[in-house]
């Protein structure tokens, strides 16, 4: 038997699998999200520790598996946020998130240290982005000088776990690759980046690959999971990489979505490619050896939680366990295009392809016809075509892709798939069970254990593709002429976000 577990940003997922692959059970808690000030957002480690704990005790406690036969555990978690932990394994102060925008100065900073932007794509193959792990570590040196002398290491979540639960400072390269400090191509620190920026290189854990065991729960870990001291610790992934292995996206031509609180759009590549522009991330994979391209939107699904939530809520007269059913009803009786509503979903700034903190949100083209429903259709056809963006960059840069995976809350609904495959033009198809990142960390812990040989292996005996939408070619077509049209706002609109 083995776990998964995803410390993501609303909550951590555990699951408790067996070699088949089959779900034995399964646990989630929520912890809360901080912003301290606007584009700020923090979390507190310890509540991760908390989930982790309760989680892992919860899927153990129908008692079906004994301890003992628990062999493995794979972490996944959300990328790119800094734990600063002092000499003695303290916590300094919260931890800084993937999609916190307090860094805008830093990343020149970094940029002009290495010599410019070229030369910093060079040195680590991406471009310097706010929510990254390196512009946080300058942030904390320039504002909190204090918390800074007392800093020993700098871990990305899920690696804060693993310390917790192994007792080693050990991160893997495919979360590693989103730090900003890691040579993508060679799969190690980039000590030439690391002094440029006048940082020691001690600060950073031991870089293995997603597959290879960091180590066992100390005596303390074992006790408090209900585990046992030989329980192994598999490297694991960041949760993109863990959801697109979770998805079977661990081969050259298939390409995934996931519209979460964030949206990526994640494809393999057995070789490390770069867009010239840096516009996408190029990490590595967790398939041992093999890369990644992906794009990522910082509020995807998270601007139709905010639609629904914090500006429809109420307004609807439903339940609100229904609310989501209720508001995405009323857009599919909207036509493909939502009557000329446009929507930019950039409530929080953007990465992909923007990489711009301060890029804001808006509708365009409303007249007095336009309904609720037109609205929220806008919206999610927004969130599809800010996937798209990503999409255009990785067929220009003759990057296959013959499959498109949909996963996450956008590929539940069946009207949003057939957006998706509209907007895409392509055919998407989904999984039997879709269990995310959570499962794509327990299959690597099974790698890791010996059970397969590989993770492709692993995938092919675990993953069930289920249903397939069809392009319809209407829909398209009008999706293509829209297309330009959206990409053309956020450079007329810019000035005035
Ligand atoms: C990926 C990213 C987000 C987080 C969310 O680059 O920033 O998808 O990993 O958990």
């Amino acid at each position: 038997y083995y776990l998964g577990i995803d410390i993501g940003t609303s909550g951590t997922k555990t699951l408790l699998i067996d070699e088949t692959g089959a779900v034995i059970a399964e646990a989630n808690a929520e912890y809360p999200l901080h912003q301290p000030k606007p584009g700020w957002t923090e979390q507190d480690p310890e509540d991760w520790w908390n989930a982790t704990v309760k989680t892992v005790r919860s899927v153990m406690k129908s008692g079906k598996v004994k301890p003992a036969d628990v062999k493995a555990i794979g972490l996944s978690g959300q990328m790119h946020g800094s734990v600063f932990l002092d000499k003695n394994d303290k916590v300094i102060r919260n931890a800084l998130l993937w999609n916190d925008q307090r860094t805008a100065a830093q990343c020149d900073e970094i940029t002009s240290a290495a010599g410019g932007r070229k030369a910093l794509i060079k040195m680590v193959a991406n471009p310097a982005l706010t929510g990254f792990q390196a512009p946080k570590v300058l942030w904390l040196r320039e504002n909190e000088k204090r918390n800074f002398d007392k800093l020993a290491k700098v871990l990305l979540p899920k690696d804060d776990i693993r310390r917790r639960l192994i007792g080693d400072y050990v991160t893997e390269v495919s979360d590693a690759s989103g730090t900003l400090f890691l040579d993508v191509v060679k799969r190690k620190w980039s000590t030439k980046l690391i002094s440029k920026l006048g940082l020691d290189a001690g600060l950073l854990p031991r870089v293995v690959e997603s597959d290879e065991v960091t180590g066992t729960l100390t005596a303390e870990a074992a006790k408090l999971l209900g585990l046992t001291t030989d329980c192994k610790v598999v490297g694991g992934a960041g949760d993109c990489a863990a959801g697109a292995v979770g998805n079977g996206v661990v081969k050259s031509g298939v390409l995934s979505t996931s519209i979460g609180t964030s949206g990526v759009m994640f494809v393999h590549s057995d070789q490390p490619q770069y867009d010239a522009d840096g516009r996408l991330h190029t990490f590595c994979h967790a398939v041992n050896g093999k890369w990644h391209m992906m794009g990522v939107n910082l509020t995807s699904g998270g601007s139709l939680q905010w639609w629904v939530d914090s500006v429809i809520r109420g307004l609807t007269g439903v339940a609100d366990a229904k609310r989501y059913e209720a508001a995405t009803a009323e857009a599919a009786k909207v036509a493909a295009g939502s009557d000329g509503v446009l929507f930019l979903p950039y409530l929080n700034g953007e990465r992909t392809p923007h990489a711009d903190p301060n890029a804001r949100g808006s509708f365009v083209g409303m007249n007095l016809t336009h309904t609720r429903g037109h609205m929220t259709r806008a919206v999610m056809e927004g969130i599809t075509f800010a996937l798209r963006d990503s999409l255009e960059i990785i067929t220009s840069m003759g990057v296959p892709v013959k499959q498109v995976r949909a996963s996450g809350g956008g590929s539940k609904n069946p009207m949003w798939r057939q957006m998706q495959s509209d907007v895409f033009g392509k055919k998407v198809t989904t999984l039997v069970v879709e269990q995310g990142p959570a499962f794509g960390v327990a299959l690597l812990a099974a790698v890791g254990d010996g059970a397969y040989k590989s993770i492709e292996q692993a995938c092919s005996a675990t993953i069930k593709v289920a249903d397939e939408t069809a392009v319809d070619k209407a829909a398209a077509k009008k999706y293509d002429q829209l297309f330009p049209i959206y990409r053309d706002l956020y450079g007329n609109l810019k000035e005035s976000m």
